[in-house]
């Protein structure tokens, strides 16, 4: 979206011509592991489809030795040129004659080096149970970076079947997207391990893995054979996984109503993985914290993130690997409808984990971006692989699936699911545009669906739902307005500015009422400025987003508002006390209500059970303890903290049995009367939780034992620094490694934040989990600016060490830099440096952050003065 670089000659530039596209394509490739090189052959059955001696397709990085065309006529016609451009990643092959007839196929020899960067195909590592370091070579194409291992068509719709030859060292297991369907040794120590044909799927799904790893036996699921490859010796890791796996896969099966597509189905544990996991057909790669897991010693949100992840990419074998975008700009609908079947199976394996109750952080993460003036809409144009990179993030897939889950909940679940399998059935092995999904929907439920979504996708932003009673209370009234953090545009933005304030939405609202004893559920469609409603009976209350799955904030008027906050803990759900607390401070930071009153809001919230609640509550109290810097001030909210936790805490903290829920909360709260709550007896408490979980690691809680973690980082010292290093090291799970590694950000020495950041440009830590780490060093209350001034000086380094989809992930930490010295450290910085692939996330993170300077600058003095009594 870079600079409206939409230009129409861009757009062309970008895509390839159509005038010879492929069938299949016949690939071989001989990976050096030790060399951190690669050799291929790729024969491209093409259709021709306009005479011309010129073809174009993909590819970077490659050296190509050779290339010819041959017909099974035995012509051949021979290469006059063969020139690549690096900036367009392409590559154009100018023939010495015209092909004639349409069965040609295009060969090429080509070499590559296996890199670091965690695309392409490229090199990961690992220390094998014998202490020596392992090399596995393993592919992540999506979105445009199947290029970089063959020279190949890389555009969504221009599917093929592909079948893969890898020639590897025989004691190394080899896996792609289909079975393995021969082995012959080539006399060399080596092997040719030949896979099935795929079926016709895009460049972005291929994938190879190849290196010394295991596999577990196959399950059975519904007859396809299901496994987890894994590094060696973590099989023990594995069971869980292929719970969910089989799970997952029988679930989706019969709600898509369609069969499996591919032969095959293996999970991969890659080692180093720049994303979370990829939907490669039949081949699916994760990182290991998304795979492999001890199901006894980990937390509910550690088990429920692999559960979501192995679920959500299993989603997308029918949707995105069965039908796929035609281009880029439709990733977000791939990426959202998944997020939102990842959420719906993840829901059906564990109903009581209540994920749509925690799905609430999630849609609060998105709208906290929406609020920005600098948002955009879901779906935009997309010319470049920058501009798709840039799709990476919480409006495609938070807000995405929130308006995906808005619909569905609107439409009826039956009616949304027997329209997606119309969609599905109807463009199977094809490629499709976001409207063909609507249109399905439409056709499946009568309602105007395309006119509903184009009114979320095609604008950025979302509405605040202003609700009054009027006229005794006979007329129930609905406002619309645009809701935004930051009204103003800046100077000479007018024309901007009332475009943004002219923006409406056709909001699908489920309203509940109660009045005469009686409470009734209507959906309402509330359209253009202002929708009245007649009520027949006087309401005692009421509540304009049933179960909170509108993707909109409400203002109540103060009658309304106060009649459901004493109702709370005995008439609304969860998801609807939640969406009390988040609308109250979300009207905070748009500076239409103050701090002071949404702390009032909280306390009355003493009696409160949910976990997701308790976190959001956590999470405001969590902000206004940063803002506080009077130290009377911050002692007296301490206190109050404490007596607002400490309560609930005590209420769960003899728990014994399986709430898995209830004891993440006993963890959560736990850590907050720590922190928030300046509770010393919890730092002593949590080392003696950490030692007895290091005695017996089965008897511990894991909920309890990462909180005594985080706690004993955040008071902690040199030694247990270096403790907490070496214990990631030497960890026996994943999760457990995590746990240690991500507590080093907590620190609050300076000597201790200097150790780590220079960590991270070492090898000690990996690339794939640095950068995470750092973002959460910046988020440090007292280190931030420390870290900060780190990234600053060292940013080149970063750039060139981190991988590309990594450096907004991690400069999301500059949103709490609200110190003004700080804060204005960092906006200058960015008058001079640029996240090419990330330029609107990057806008995004500097405007929250002027969102927390405006509102730390407008409102502390109050809710000091507040704190202090002093009126
Ligand atoms: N297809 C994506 C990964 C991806 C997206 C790679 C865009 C390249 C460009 C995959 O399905 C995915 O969404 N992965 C998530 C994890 C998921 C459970 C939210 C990820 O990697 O964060
Ligand atoms: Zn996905």
């Amino acid at each position: 979206m870079s600079d409206q670089a939409t230009s129409l000659e861009d757009a062309a530039r970008y895509r390839l011509p159509r005038t010879a596209v492929p069938r299949r394509y016949d690939l071989t490739l001989e990976p050096d592991l030790a060399a951190a090189t690669f050799g291929g052959t790729c024969a491209v059955a093409l259709d021709i489809l306009e005479p011309t001696n010129t073809l174009v397709c993909n590819a970077v990085d490659l050296d190509i030795s050779e290339a010819w065309l041959t017909n099974p006529a035995g012509d051949r016609i021979e290469i006059e040129q063969l020139a690549l451009d690096d900036d367009l990643e392409r590559c154009t092959i100018e023939l010495a004659s015209v092909p004639v007839g349409n069965d040609w196929t295009l060969h090429t020899v080509f070499t590559g080096e296996l890199n670091d960067k965690l695309k392409g195909f490229y090199r990961s590592t690992y220390t094998d149970v014998d202490g020596g370091e392992r090399v596995i070579a393993t592919t992540q194409f999506e979105a445009t970076d199947a290029r970089r291992a063959f020279p190949c068509w890389d555009e969504p719709d221009l599917k093929a079947v592909f079948g893969v030859t890898l020639i590897v060292d025989d004691d190394l297991l080899a896996v792609s997207n289909a079975g393995e369907v021969a082995r012959t040794s080539t006399g060399d120590g080596r092997v040719a391990v030949q896979f099935a044909d795929t079926m016709v799927m895009s460049t972005y799904l291929v994938a190879f893995v190849v290196g010394p790893l295991e596999a577990t036996a196959p399950i059975d699921v519904g007859g396809v054979p299901v496994r987890i490859v894994h590094p060696r010796g973590k099989g023990h890791l594995t069971d869980y996984a292929l719970e969910v796996a089989a799970f997952s896969l029988d679930y989706f099966t019969e709600w898509y109503g369609i069969p499996y597509p591919g032969d095959k189905l293996d999970l991969v544990a890659v080692p180093d993985f720049a994303f979370g996991a990829m939907e490669n057909l039949g081949c699916v790669t994760f990182r290991e914290a998304l795979l492999l897991v001890d199901p006894e010693r980990s937390s509910q949100p550690e088990l429920a993130r692999v559960t979501q992840v192995i679920a959500h990419e299993l989603a997308h074998m029918w949707f995105g690997d069965l039908v796929t975008m035609r281009w880029w700009n439709g990733i977000w609908l791939n990426e959202a409808f998944a997020t939102f079947m990842e959420i719906l199976c993840s829901d059906a394996f564990r109903p009581e984990w209540d994920l749509w109750t925690d799905f609430c952080l999630s849609r609060t993460a998105a709208l906290d971006v929406d609020a920005l003036r600098s948002t955009r809409p879901i779906e935009y144009p997309v010319v470049s692989p920058a501009d798709a990179e840039g799709m990476f993030d919480l409006l495609t897939y938070e807000k995405g699936a929130a308006v995906v889950r808005m619909l569905e909940q609107y439409l009826g679940t039956d009616v949304f699911q027997a329209g997606v399998r119309s969609y599905l059935a109807r463009h199977a092995y094809a490629n499709t545009e976001t409207t063909d999904l609507w249109d399905a929907l439409e056709e499946a439920s009568g309602e105007p669906v395309r006119r509903i979504a184009d009114s979320w996708i095609f604008q950025g932003g979302f509405p605040l739902i202003t609700v009054d009673l009027l006229h005794d209370g006979r007329i129930l009234s609905f406002t619309q307005l645009h809701f935004r953090y930051l009204g103003d545009l800046g100077e000479g933005d007018e024309a901007a500015e009332n475009a943004q304030d002219a923006q409406r939405w056709i909001i699908p609202a489920l309203l509940t009422q109660r009045g005469n004893g009686v409470t009734t559920l209507e959906k309402v469609l509330i359209e253009g400025d202002r929708t009245d409603l007649e009520l027949v009976e006087p309401v005692e209350w009421l509540l304009a987003n049933t179960e909170g799955t509108g993707v909109y904030r409400t203002a109540y008027d103060p009658g309304l508002l106060e009649a459901l906050a004493v109702r709370a803990q005995t008439e609304l759900s969860a998801v609807e006390r939640y969406g009390l607390i988040d609308d109250a401070f979300a009207a905070v930071l748009a500076g239409r209500s103050d701090l002071v009153t949404v702390l009032q809001l909280v306390e009355r919230f003493a009696d409160e059970t949910d976990l997701a609640v308790w976190q959001r509550i956590i999470g405001v109290l969590r902000t206004i303890d940063r803002l506080v810097v009077d130290d009377d001030a911050r002692h007296i909210l301490a206190g109050n903290v404490h007596g607002l936790l400490a309560p609930a805490y005590e209420r769960v903290r003899a728990l014994h049995g399986p709430d898995d829920r209830a004891r993440q909360l006993r963890g959560e709260l736990f850590e907050s009367l720590g922190s928030l709550g300046g509770d010393p007896n919890v730092a002593v408490e949590a080392r003696t939780l950490h030692l007895a979980s290091l005695a017996d690691p089965d008897a511990a809680d894991p909920a309890m034992v990462s909180a005594a973690i985080d706690v004993i980082a955040a008071t902690g010292d040199a030694h247990d620094f270096e403790d907490f290093l070496a214990r990631s090291k030497a960890a026996t799970t994943p999760q457990e490694q995590l746990r240690y590694l991500g507590a080093l950000a907590d620190f609050e020495h300076d000597a201790l934040t200097d150790r780590l950041v220079a960590l991270l440009l070492t090898d000690e830590i990996r690339t794939q989990d640095a950068p995470y780490l750092l973002r959460r060093a910046l988020n440090n209350r007292t280190q931030g600016p420390r870290v900060w001034a780190f990234v600053a000086e060292r940013w080149d380094d970063l750039l060139e060490r981190f991988p590309s989809n990594s450096i907004v992930r991690f400069l999301e930490g500059i949103r709490s830099l609200t110190d003004p010295d700080t804060a204005d450290s960092v906006l200058a910085f960015f008058e001079t440096h640029e996240v090419p692939q990330g330029d609107k996330i990057l806008a995004q993170h500097l405007e929250r952050l002027e969102v927390g300077v405006a509102l730390r600058a407008r409102d502390t003095e109050h809710l000091t003065r507040h704190l202090r009594h002093e009126r």
